[in-house]
């Protein structure tokens, strides 16, 4: 199932060839990949692009390319997933994001992440989204606050999948459950 949406300023599409270079490019860029264990090889990001195409078919959906129509420039990816890894909290979809620094500061992640959140409730009739980011991500972690969702204290964990001791495996999750979206939904209208 292809999922395409649409907000006043992006496009989240499905997947192109086309995207590889500019996704490989941003993935190799150490500053956006700051709060991960490095930047990514060509080959990485192709594989990443190839997994997420493949969860699309499974699940129907995962992250997606965000395109800004004003340009039809690729931005990177926004969208749900169902992570792969062990999480404490797991099974769960997360909304997650990963943007070129040239499309930062211009509210572009959480434009894109309304969207998708709408998706997951309306579409997909999810009880809750998560998401999750090393402590140290402060950017992610206020994206996760101008979407409306709120950290669960109680629930930093560990990554799995990071060595004991590596700095960025302390882990924060932020939680927003259908009710509170249906609020603040609600309220703006
Ligand atoms: C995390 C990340 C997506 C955040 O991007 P971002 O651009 O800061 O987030 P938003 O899209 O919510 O934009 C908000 C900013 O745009 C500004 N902005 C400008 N025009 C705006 C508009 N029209 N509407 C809304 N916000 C606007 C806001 O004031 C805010 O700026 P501020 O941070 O200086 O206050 C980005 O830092 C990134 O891709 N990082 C690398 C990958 C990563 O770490 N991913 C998360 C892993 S868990």
């Amino acid at each position: 199932m292809d999922v395409e949406l649409e907000t006043e300023r992006l496009v989240l599409r499905p997947w192109r060839e086309s995207d590889l270079a500019p996704f490989a490019a941003l993935c190799a860029d150490a500053e956006v990949m700051r709060y991960f264990p490095a930047p990514l090889t060509r080959e990485e990001s192709k594989a990443l692009i190839a997994q997420a195409m493949q969860k699309t078919e499974e699940d129907g959906f995962c992250f997606q390319p965000v395109e800004e129509k004003a340009t039809g420039r690729f931005l990177g990816f926004v969208g749900l997933s169902r992570p792969a890894a062990p999480l404490p909290f797991a099974p769960c979809v997360e909304v997650g994001w990963r943007l070129a620094q040239t499309a930062w500061g211009q509210g572009f992640a959480s434009e894109a992440a309304r969207a998708w959140l709408r998706f997951g409730y309306e579409t997909l009739d999810l009880e809750e989204i998560v998401s999750f980011t090393a402590s140290q991500n402060l950017p992610s972690q206020a994206v996760m606050r101008r979407i409306g969702m709120s950290r669960d204290m109680a629930a930093d964990f560990e990554h799995p999948l990071l060595v004991d001791g590596h700095p960025l495996r302390p882990h924060v999750l932020y939680r927003l459950s259908r009710p509170a979206w249906e609020g603040m939904h609600d309220s703006r209208m």
